[in-house]
C-alpha cells in the first residue's frame, strides 16, 4: 500500500530561529523519522522572489535554508528533499490553478494584505503566491502539510482550488489538510506579545546563537511581576512562552515542567532553560558546521531530490493536461 502523502516548503528567508524550528522543521523531522509517510520537503525559492530582496544575496540564502534543514534532521535518504525552481512543474500547474481561481479569493487572503499594508510591491506574483503553494502541495498530491498557522488560509484557498477542479473536470485531487506543530507559535522574549522574529532581534534565538548569547538573550528575557512559574498563555504570557520553550527543548511535559519549577524564582528557572536549549542546539549546530563546508554536497543533495520530484511532478501534470484538454 501507498504512503501518505506529506508536503512541506521552506521559505529561504534568512536566518533560523527557534520559533521557526519549533513551528515546523522539528516536526517535519519526527513526521519523515516516523516511516508512515511519503515526504516532499523543498525550499520554495520562487515563492522567496514575491518580497523585496537581494539577487546576488539570494544563492547564499537557499543555501543556507537547505544547510539548516538538513542540519535540524531533514534527511534525503528518507525524504524528497529539493528546490522548487528546479521542478519546472510547479509553475506549470500554478499556471493552470490560475485560470481556476478567483481574483475575489486571492484579495481574502490576510497574508498578502499584510504584506502591502507592511511596504511591500503588491506584484502579481506576491498576489498568487497562494495559488503557487497550492501547485506545491497536490503536484505531489499532498495530503498533509505540517505549516505555521499563518499558512492555514492558504490551504484553505488550496481546497477549494481541489473541489473546484474535481468538479469541472474529473476527481483527481484529494483536499489537503494542514498539521499544526503542537507550538505554531514561539513568542518574543522582550515582547511575549509578538510572535518571535528577526525584527526583534534581542527576543529572537538564532539556531546558531553561541551558549554564551542564548545565555545573555534568556537572562533579559521578559516575565511579569509575579513570582511564581504557571502556564497560563492568558494571563501570564511571558512565562509561559519560556516554560514551552523548556518543554519542547527538554521534552519533558508542560505540567511535569511546571512542577519541576514550582518553587524556583524565575533567575534560576532562566538558567536551566538556558542550558537546556543549549544542549538541544548543539548537535543542530554541530552538523551544521559540518554540511556547511561541503557546499557542493548540498547542491548534490538538492538535485538529486529533484530529479525523484521531476518523476511524480510529471506525472501529475500529464494527468491534469489530459484533464483539462492539452493532452
Ligand atoms: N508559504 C509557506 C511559508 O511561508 C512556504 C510554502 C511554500 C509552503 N509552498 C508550500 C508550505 C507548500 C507548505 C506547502 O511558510
Amino acid at each position: 500500500m501507498s504512503k501518505l502523502v506529506i508536503v512541506s516548503g521552506l521559505k529561504p528567508t534568512g536566518e533560523l530561529h527557534i520559533g521557526n524550528y519549533l513551528g515546523m522543521l522539528k516536526q517535519a523531522a519526527e513526521l519523515q523519522n516516523s516511516g508512515k509517510y511519503d515526504c516532499f520537503y523543498f525550499i520554495a525559492d520562487y515563492h522567496s522572489l514575491t518580497v523585496k530582496y537581494k539577487p546576488e544575496e539570494k544563492k547564499r540564502e537557499i543555501l543556507n535554508m537547505a544547510v539548516d534543514a538538513l542540519a535540524a534532521g531533514i534527511d534525503s535518504e528518507k525524504s524528497t528533499f529539493f528546490l522548487q525552481s528546479a521542478v519546472p512543474e510547479h509553475a506549470n500547474l500554478a499556471w493552470i490553478f490560475n485560470t481556476i481561481t478567483s481574483v475575489g479569493e486571492l484579495e481574502r487572503m490576510v497574508e498578502y494584505k499584510e504584506k502591502i499594508s507592511g511596504g511591500e510591491t503588491p506584484n502579481v506574483g506576491l498576489f498568487d503566491y497562494p495559488v503557487l503553494m497550492a501547485a506545491d502541495i497536490l503536484l505531489y498530491k499532498g495530503e498533509f502539510v505540517p505549516a505555521g498557522e499563518d499558512q492555514l488560509q492558504h490551504l484553505e484557498l488550496t481546497r477549494t482550488i481541489v473541489r473546484t477542479f474535481n468538479k469541472r473536470f474529473g476527481k483527481i485531487f484529494k483536499e489537503p489538510r494542514g498539521i499544526l506543530a503542537k507550538i505554531p507559535r514561539v513568542m518574543s522574549l522582550d515582547d511575549p506579545t509578538k510572535k518571535m522574529s528577526k525584527t526583534l532581534p534581542k527576543g529572537c534565538l538564532y539556531l546558531s546563537d553561541s551558549p554564551q548569547i542564548i545565555r545573555r538573550k534568556i537572562q533579559s528575557a521578559v516575565t511579569d511581576s509575579y513570582k511564581n512559574i504557571v502556564y497560563d498563555f492568558e494571563k501570564r504570557p511571558a512565562i509561559s512562552n519560556l516554560i514551552l520553550i523548556y518543554s519542547e527543548f527538554s521534552g519533558i511535559p508542560i505540567p511535569d515542567a511546571v512542577e519541576k519549577f514550582k518553587s524556583a524564582n524565575y533567575a534560576d528557572f532562566k538558567k536551566d532553560l538556558a542550558e537546556v536549549v543549549i544542549k538541544a542546539l548543539k548537535p543542530i549546530q554541530e552538523k551544521r558546521n559540518k554540511i556547511a563546508t561541503n557546499e557542493d554536497k548540498v547542491f548534490e543533495i538538492l538535485s538529486k531530490g529533484a530529479k525523484k520530484a521531476e518523476v511524480v511532478a510529471r506525472q501529475t501534470m500529464d494527468q491534469v493536461k489530459e484533464k483539462v484538454g492539452l493532452l
